[in-house]
Protein backbone atom coordinates (compact mmCIF):
# COMPACT_ATOMS: atom_id res chain seq x y z
CA UNK A 1 0.00 0.00 0.00
CA UNK A 2 2.62 2.46 -0.81
CA UNK A 3 1.96 5.23 -1.99
CA UNK A 4 3.37 7.16 -5.26
CA UNK A 5 7.29 7.76 -5.23
CA UNK A 6 8.00 11.28 -3.71
CA UNK A 7 10.97 12.84 -4.04
CA UNK A 8 11.94 15.70 -1.97
CA UNK A 9 15.30 17.14 -2.38
CA UNK A 10 17.17 18.23 0.78
CA UNK A 11 18.30 22.21 0.27
CA UNK A 12 20.54 21.42 3.26
CA UNK A 13 23.23 20.44 0.47
CA UNK A 14 22.38 23.36 -2.09
CA UNK A 15 24.36 26.61 -1.87
CA UNK A 16 23.56 29.11 0.50
CA UNK A 17 23.92 32.12 -1.17
CA UNK A 18 21.86 30.98 -3.67
CA UNK A 19 19.71 29.50 -2.37
CA UNK A 20 16.00 30.56 -4.69
CA UNK A 21 17.63 30.08 -7.67
CA UNK A 22 18.48 26.28 -6.42
CA UNK A 23 15.17 25.89 -5.32
CA UNK A 24 13.74 26.67 -8.85
CA UNK A 25 16.10 24.76 -10.30
CA UNK A 26 15.89 21.76 -8.05
CA UNK A 27 11.74 21.95 -8.83
CA UNK A 28 12.77 22.24 -12.45
CA UNK A 29 14.54 18.45 -12.36
CA UNK A 30 11.62 17.30 -11.18
CA UNK A 31 11.19 17.41 -7.32
CA UNK A 32 8.56 17.00 -6.02
CA UNK A 33 8.50 18.31 -2.59
CA UNK A 34 11.35 20.92 -1.01
CA UNK A 35 12.52 18.96 2.31
CA UNK A 36 13.59 22.13 4.65
CA UNK A 37 15.86 21.14 7.83
CA UNK A 38 15.41 23.37 10.79
CA UNK A 39 17.90 23.05 12.92
CA UNK A 40 18.37 25.28 16.04
CA UNK A 41 22.27 24.21 18.13
CA UNK A 42 20.01 23.28 20.75
CA UNK A 43 18.02 19.62 19.63
CA UNK A 44 20.77 19.30 17.01
CA UNK A 45 24.59 20.25 16.96
CA UNK A 46 23.74 22.76 14.12
CA UNK A 47 21.85 25.98 12.85
CA UNK A 48 20.13 26.43 9.61
CA UNK A 49 17.04 28.50 8.99
CA UNK A 50 14.04 29.65 9.69
CA UNK A 51 10.52 30.64 8.75
CA UNK A 52 11.55 33.70 7.22
CA UNK A 53 13.52 32.22 4.69
CA UNK A 54 10.82 29.43 3.86
CA UNK A 55 8.60 31.95 3.58
CA UNK A 56 11.17 33.72 0.80
CA UNK A 57 11.73 30.62 -0.56
CA UNK A 58 8.35 29.47 -1.18
CA UNK A 59 7.55 31.52 -4.30
CA UNK A 60 10.94 29.48 -5.69
CA UNK A 61 9.22 26.19 -4.97
CA UNK A 62 5.71 26.40 -7.39
CA UNK A 63 4.12 23.34 -7.25
CA UNK A 64 6.74 21.48 -4.59
CA UNK A 65 5.67 21.01 -1.08
CA UNK A 66 7.65 22.62 1.28
CA UNK A 67 8.42 19.65 3.83
CA UNK A 68 9.49 21.36 6.97
CA UNK A 69 11.65 18.93 8.89
CA UNK A 70 12.02 20.57 12.35
CA UNK A 71 15.11 20.09 14.71
CA UNK A 72 14.17 22.14 16.82
CA UNK A 73 13.07 22.10 20.99
CA UNK A 74 10.69 23.39 21.84
CA UNK A 75 8.69 22.85 19.06
CA UNK A 76 5.60 24.32 19.44
CA UNK A 77 5.84 28.11 19.03
CA UNK A 78 7.65 27.72 15.71
CA UNK A 79 4.93 25.90 14.56
CA UNK A 80 1.89 28.63 13.37
CA UNK A 81 5.24 30.57 12.16
CA UNK A 82 6.28 27.59 9.68
CA UNK A 83 2.60 27.52 8.58
CA UNK A 84 2.30 31.49 7.55
CA UNK A 85 5.11 30.65 5.93
CA UNK A 86 4.18 28.30 3.06
CA UNK A 87 5.04 25.10 4.66
CA UNK A 88 2.65 21.91 3.74
CA UNK A 89 3.90 19.28 5.59
CA UNK A 90 5.69 19.75 9.16
CA UNK A 91 7.12 17.19 10.64
CA UNK A 92 9.23 17.26 14.46
CA UNK A 93 10.77 14.40 16.63
CA UNK A 94 8.79 13.36 19.62
CA UNK A 95 11.53 13.63 22.27
CA UNK A 96 11.33 17.68 21.15
CA UNK A 97 7.71 18.15 22.06
CA UNK A 98 6.34 17.62 25.88
CA UNK A 99 2.56 17.23 24.38
CA UNK A 100 3.48 15.08 21.41
CA UNK A 101 -0.53 14.76 20.72
CA UNK A 102 -1.00 18.84 21.58
CA UNK A 103 1.83 19.56 18.98
CA UNK A 104 0.24 16.99 16.18
CA UNK A 105 -3.19 18.73 16.71
CA UNK A 106 -1.80 22.19 16.40
CA UNK A 107 -0.29 21.60 13.13
CA UNK A 108 -3.58 20.09 12.22
CA UNK A 109 -5.05 23.30 13.30
CA UNK A 110 -2.96 25.53 11.35
CA UNK A 111 -3.56 23.88 8.25
CA UNK A 112 -0.54 21.71 7.61
CA UNK A 113 0.00 18.22 7.29
CA UNK A 114 1.42 16.12 10.19
CA UNK A 115 4.77 14.26 10.50
CA UNK A 116 6.43 12.81 13.33
CA UNK A 117 10.41 12.16 13.01
CA UNK A 118 12.39 8.61 14.60
CA UNK A 119 15.96 8.76 15.43
CA UNK A 120 18.02 5.58 15.05
CA UNK A 121 17.23 4.88 18.62
CA UNK A 122 13.96 5.88 18.77
CA UNK A 123 11.76 3.21 19.18
CA UNK A 124 8.12 3.20 16.71
CA UNK A 125 6.02 2.87 19.96
CA UNK A 126 5.52 6.32 19.81
CA UNK A 127 3.38 5.37 16.99
CA UNK A 128 0.83 3.41 19.12
CA UNK A 129 -1.31 6.28 20.06
CA UNK A 130 -1.16 8.53 17.50
CA UNK A 131 -1.32 7.17 14.00
CA UNK A 132 -4.60 8.98 13.39
CA UNK A 133 -3.18 12.14 13.68
CA UNK A 134 -0.33 11.45 11.51
CA UNK A 135 0.03 11.79 7.75
CA UNK A 136 3.40 10.54 7.52
CA UNK A 137 5.78 8.63 9.36
CA UNK A 138 9.75 10.13 8.59
CA UNK A 139 12.68 7.29 10.28
CA UNK A 140 16.14 9.18 10.53
CA UNK A 141 18.63 6.72 8.62
CA UNK A 142 21.44 8.87 10.29
CA UNK A 143 21.21 11.09 13.62
CA UNK A 144 19.86 14.02 12.71
CA UNK A 145 22.36 17.34 12.47
CA UNK A 146 24.22 17.01 9.45
CA UNK A 147 24.19 16.01 5.77
CA UNK A 148 26.40 13.59 3.86
CA UNK A 149 26.46 11.23 5.69
CA UNK A 150 26.04 7.14 5.14
CA UNK A 151 22.95 5.09 5.61
CA UNK A 152 22.76 2.99 8.70
CA UNK A 153 21.34 -0.31 7.81
CA UNK A 154 19.30 -1.11 10.82
CA UNK A 155 17.22 1.33 9.00
CA UNK A 156 15.91 -1.59 7.06
CA UNK A 157 14.12 -3.67 9.33
CA UNK A 158 12.84 -0.58 10.83
CA UNK A 159 11.07 0.37 7.72
CA UNK A 160 9.82 -2.45 7.33
CA UNK A 161 8.18 -2.66 10.97
CA UNK A 162 7.13 1.01 10.12
CA UNK A 163 5.46 -0.43 6.82
CA UNK A 164 3.42 -3.22 8.69
CA UNK A 165 2.11 -0.55 10.69
CA UNK A 166 1.30 1.64 8.54
CA UNK A 167 -0.55 -1.08 6.10
CA UNK A 168 -2.11 -2.96 9.20
CA UNK A 169 -3.75 1.28 10.19
CA UNK A 170 -4.37 1.74 5.88
CA UNK A 171 -6.38 -1.62 5.54
CA UNK A 172 -8.47 -0.89 8.99
CA UNK A 173 -9.47 3.18 8.41
CA UNK A 174 -8.86 3.24 4.61
CA UNK A 175 -7.02 6.78 5.12
CA UNK A 176 -3.55 7.15 3.45
CA UNK A 177 -0.14 7.84 5.77
CA UNK A 178 3.59 8.24 4.14
CA UNK A 179 6.70 6.69 5.06
CA UNK A 180 9.69 8.82 4.30
CA UNK A 181 13.62 7.98 4.76
CA UNK A 182 15.81 10.70 5.39
CA UNK A 183 19.71 10.70 6.02
CA UNK A 184 22.15 8.81 3.44
CA UNK A 185 19.97 8.21 0.55
CA UNK A 186 21.43 7.63 -2.50
CA UNK A 187 20.99 5.85 -6.48
CA UNK A 188 22.80 3.24 -5.11
CA UNK A 189 20.61 2.18 -2.28
CA UNK A 190 16.96 3.33 -3.00
CA UNK A 191 16.01 0.20 -4.41
CA UNK A 192 16.24 -1.82 -1.07
CA UNK A 193 15.08 1.39 1.32
CA UNK A 194 11.80 1.21 -1.53
CA UNK A 195 11.47 -2.62 -0.92
CA UNK A 196 11.95 -2.13 2.77
CA UNK A 197 8.45 -0.32 2.46
CA UNK A 198 9.66 4.10 1.69
CA UNK A 199 7.63 5.74 -0.61
CA UNK A 200 8.98 9.26 0.03
CA UNK A 201 12.92 9.93 0.05
CA UNK A 202 14.65 12.90 1.25
CA UNK A 203 18.12 13.16 -0.69
CA UNK A 204 20.35 16.18 0.03
CA UNK A 205 23.92 15.58 -0.85
CA UNK A 206 23.09 12.93 -3.93
CA UNK A 207 20.99 15.59 -5.55
CA UNK A 208 23.18 18.66 -4.88
CA UNK A 209 26.85 16.76 -4.94
CA UNK A 210 25.71 15.52 -8.73
CA UNK A 211 26.52 17.27 -11.78
CA UNK A 212 23.19 16.65 -13.56
CA UNK A 213 19.84 17.38 -10.56
CA UNK A 214 16.99 16.12 -12.70
CA UNK A 215 18.87 13.10 -14.34
CA UNK A 216 19.75 11.93 -10.58
CA UNK A 217 15.77 12.76 -10.01
CA UNK A 218 15.17 11.02 -12.52
CA UNK A 219 17.45 7.69 -11.59
CA UNK A 220 16.55 8.31 -7.51
CA UNK A 221 12.47 8.12 -9.25
CA UNK A 222 13.46 4.75 -11.44
CA UNK A 223 15.57 2.94 -8.89
CA UNK A 224 12.65 3.60 -6.17
CA UNK A 225 10.02 1.96 -8.58
CA UNK A 226 6.41 1.90 -7.24
CA UNK A 227 6.00 -2.02 -6.15
CA UNK A 228 2.37 -3.38 -5.95
CA UNK A 229 1.38 -3.64 -1.82
C1 LIG B 1 19.89 15.51 8.58
C2 LIG B 1 18.80 16.04 7.69
C3 LIG B 1 18.73 15.40 6.33
C4 LIG B 1 19.96 15.52 5.52
C5 LIG B 1 19.91 14.63 4.33
O1 LIG B 1 19.70 16.02 9.87
O2 LIG B 1 17.54 15.88 8.30
O3 LIG B 1 17.62 15.88 5.63
O4 LIG B 1 20.21 16.81 5.12
O5 LIG B 1 21.11 14.79 3.64
P1 LIG B 1 21.84 13.61 2.89
O6 LIG B 1 20.89 13.12 1.83
O7 LIG B 1 23.06 14.24 2.35
O8 LIG B 1 22.12 12.55 3.92
ZN1 LIG C 1 15.69 16.25 7.16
Amino acid sequence: MRQPTVIAPSILSANFARLGDDVARVVSGGADWIHFDVMDNHYVPNLTFGPMVCEALRPFAGAAMMDVHLMVEPVDALVPSFAKAGAGLISFHPEASRHVDRTLALIREQGCQTGLVFNPATPLHWLDSVMDKLDLVMLMSVNPGFGGQTFIASTLPKLREARKRIDAYMRETGRAVRLEVDGGVKTDNIAAIAAAGADTFVAGSAIFGSPDWGSTIASLRAAAGLRPS
